[in-house]
């Protein structure tokens, strides 16, 4: 029986089931991440994530993608792009965070 939740459809169930925490960071936590987002991430993807370097960061822009995948993106980079890896300072739950501050807009 304990099965069944994972048996479930939808983004929120699969983003569960492979251990995404849907908890928020503690406040001073999330301004850390949203100023390292505009200073570090925004040095290659634009300050106000239109795009640079690296690939707009905006809701319009990542809308299609899933949660899953952009946070394994930022969590391991792109091997063979200037997309780095970024799991020795953000955790996963906070990449899962980031990435719904990115599909919201800052
Ligand atoms: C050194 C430049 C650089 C930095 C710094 C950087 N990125 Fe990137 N990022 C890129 C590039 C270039 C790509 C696209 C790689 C490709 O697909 O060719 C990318 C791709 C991505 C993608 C996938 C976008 C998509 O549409 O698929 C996400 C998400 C992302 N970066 C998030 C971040 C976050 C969050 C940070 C900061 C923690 C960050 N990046 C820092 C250069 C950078």
């Amino acid at each position: 029986m304990l099965k069944a939740r994972y048996l479930c459809c939808g983004t929120a169930a699969a983003v569960l089931a492979t251990g995404v925490a849907l908890a928020a960071p503690p406040k001073e936590r999330q301004d850390e991440l949203i100023y390292q987002l505009r200073q570090d991430c925004g040095s290659c993807h634009g300050m106000t994530l239109k795009g640079g370097l690296g690939p707009p960061l905006v809701p319009a822009a990542v809308a299609g993608k899933s949660d899953e995948t952009l946070v394994e993106v930022i969590l391991h980079g792109l091997p063979g792009t200037p997309m780095g890896p970024w799991a020795f300072e953000i955790s996963r739950e906070e990449a899962a965070w980031l990435v719904r501050r990115m599909k919201e807009g800052l």
